[in-house]
């Protein structure tokens, strides 16, 4: 399967772990990320999360067309990922891997340990009528059909 062939799915199995290059010395790792090359899209946007408290969730959302990939950059967490219909989680802790996100996820990210730096690769610029924030809507939505609306 091809990284194109997974853009139009929305299921957990549709989100896999990516492994990027490492250039392993002994003054130092590297690890470098290409759009389009790595990962399955171009980059247009990099956010952060970082000083997360302990105990504290993020996400809580879904895309309607947005592609992501989320890495622990530092420290450890966890992405809950749903489609309605399956969950499953994984559990983040190395910056050599990437979580593939496609649209139509429902994501909650937690269990965020001390000093955790959480990455994310996007395929769009922030707009907010891209989210599902709301659950009972996101479950709609994925059920009838009309998430890319
Ligand atoms: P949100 O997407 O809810 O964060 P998370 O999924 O990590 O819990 O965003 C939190 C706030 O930040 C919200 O007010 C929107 C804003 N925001 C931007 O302005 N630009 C961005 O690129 C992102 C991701 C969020």
């Amino acid at each position: 399967m091809t990284f194109g062939e997974r853009f139009t799915m929305s299921n957990v199995s549709d989100c896999l772990l990516v492994s990027f290059p490492k250039i392993t010395e002994p003054r130092g790792n590297l690890t470098f990320i290409e759009g389009g090359r790595h990962i399955p899209f171009s980059i247009q946007r990099v956010y952060y999360l970082y000083d997360v408290p302990g105990g504290s969730e993020r996400g809580g959302h879904a895309h309607k067309q947005l592609n992501q990939v989320i890495i622990a950059m530092a420290g450890s967490f966890d992405v809950v990922l749903d489609d309605g219909c399956e969950k499953k989680r994984v559990h983040l802790n190395r910056s050599y891997f990437g979580l593939y996100i496609c649209p139509m996820i429902w994501r909650e990210l937690d269990n965020f340990s001390s000093g955790a730096v959480c990455l994310v690769l996007a395929s769009s610029y922030y707009a907010e009528d891209d989210y599902y924030r709301n659950y009972q809507e996101f479950l709609r939505a994925v059920k009838g059909g009309e998430g890319d609306e």
